[in-house]
């Protein structure tokens, strides 16, 4: 059964033309961790603030644990929350913002203490614990934002954006430490990102939104293989996938600059006879320059001439313009060419993904 349900829900804010979020449906599970991501303005914080009260619901149901909580206050909803913006209180110190909301709750002083130990503890805060927050960094302020709501021990536990303010290394150890404090917890968790590397290495399942709409919920490898559509396509995986306005005749794709490339019948099967204008995509590990995928797909090379490089070792990116759009290559080390060379490669067929010209869906 499902712990947290959306069913239809719609957001309008006072005032606006248009809604926020439009028919959001969601089943979580418990001990789920789920992960919204979407640009900027796409309605994450909105729908997670309705799941928690904070904002009204303008249309649909939501259940928690079996109960309807549209109308209930968020403090019996049985949620923590950690805010995008969070404010600590800055006349208190570290200990007394990760304990003030406990007082509220009318939890006796010995537990308070225990949790306050175990959070601490469990967010290397120790040596920090009497000082005030203007002392501490960015990435320390956010551990208090954090031990401020995972010592409310709640069943269900609300992230919008927690690691923003830190540091690209801070982030990575901080994702580390949420995902370990989940699977010690396993309180049902939400979170909220605009990063889809935050997204595919901490969720169980992440919902990707676009304008308030979702466009699909999956398992993280799911949606890297097989996306709905090309926004999906487009925003999961970095470098970003190779998109090209191809015709498709037969068993022959043309590109827009005239390069012509067989698809084995095993891709065109799946295509279910659809011909014509279409968007193909390839993400840049399918794109190969090695000799072993050189020879086996011989007829199919192509040519390019490299642009930029991005070289970091076991991330090497070669920048090229193929088919009329600027494309992308992930190459092993042993692929790496300077700016200048002329490289010849293939695009692997099993691997290239169809999309509708007009609206976008993914065929294969
Ligand atoms: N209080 C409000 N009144 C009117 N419109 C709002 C309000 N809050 C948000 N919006 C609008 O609703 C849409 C969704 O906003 P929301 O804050 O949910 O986006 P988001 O996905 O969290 O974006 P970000 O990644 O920038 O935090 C945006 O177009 C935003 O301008
Ligand atoms: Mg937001």
């Amino acid at each position: 059964m499902s712990f947290i349900e959306l069913k239809h829900i719609d957001k309008q804010y006072a005032g606006a033309d248009r809604k926020s979020v439009t028919d959001f449906n969601l089943e979580i599970k418990q001990g789920e961790f789920i992960a919204f991501v979407g640009p900027s303005g796409c309605g994450k914080s909105t729908t997670l603030r309705m799941i928690a009260g904070f904002e009204d619901i303008t249309g649909g149901e939501l259940f928690i644990d079996g109960k309807k909580m549209n109308e209930t206050a968020p403090r019996d909803r049985g949620i923590a929350m950690v805010f995008q913006n969070y404010a600590l209180y800055p006349h208190m110190t570290v200990e007394k913002n990760i304990s003030y909301g406990l007082k509220n709750m009318k939890v006796s002083s010995g537990e308070i203490k225990k949790k306050v130990d175990w959070a601490v503890n469990i967010l290397g805060l120790e040596e920090y614990r009497y000082r005030k927050p203007k002392n501490l960094s960015g990435g320390q302020r956010q551990r208090v934002a954090l031990g401020r709501a995972i010592v409310k021990n709640q069943k269900v536990f609300l992230m919008d954006e927690p690691l923003s303010n830190l540091d690209a290394k801070l982030r990575v150890s901080m994702r580390n430490e949420i995902s370990k404090l989940h699977r010690e917890l396993g309180s049902t968790t939400i979170y909220v990102t605009h990063d889809q590397v935050e997204a595919m290495t901490m969720a169980d399942r992440i919902v990707i939104m676009k304008d308030g709409v979702i466009q699909q919920v999956g398992k993280p490898m799911e949606l890297y293989e097989h996306p709905a559509n090309k926004f999906v396509a487009g925003f999961i995986g970095s470098p970003q996938m190779n998109f090209y306005d191809i015709t498709l005749s037969g068993d022959t794709v043309t590109f827009r600059t005239g390069e012509k490339i067989t698809v084995p019948e095993s891709v065109i099967s799946k295509l279910n006879g659809r011909q014509g204008e279409m968007i193909l995509g390839i993400r840049g590990e399918d794109i190969k320059l090695d000799e072993q995928n050189l020879s086996v797909y011989g007829n199919e090379k192509q040519q390019a001439v490299v642009e930029n490089t991005e070289v970091m070792g076991n991330e090497n990116n070669l920048y090229f313009t193929f088919g009329g759009s600027p494309s992308v290559a992930r190459v092993s080390k042993y692929e790496i060419s300077k700016i200048g060379d002329r490289i010849e490669f293939i695009l692997m067929p099993s691997r290239m993904h169809f999309f509708d010209k007009e609206t976008e869906a993914c065929y294969v």
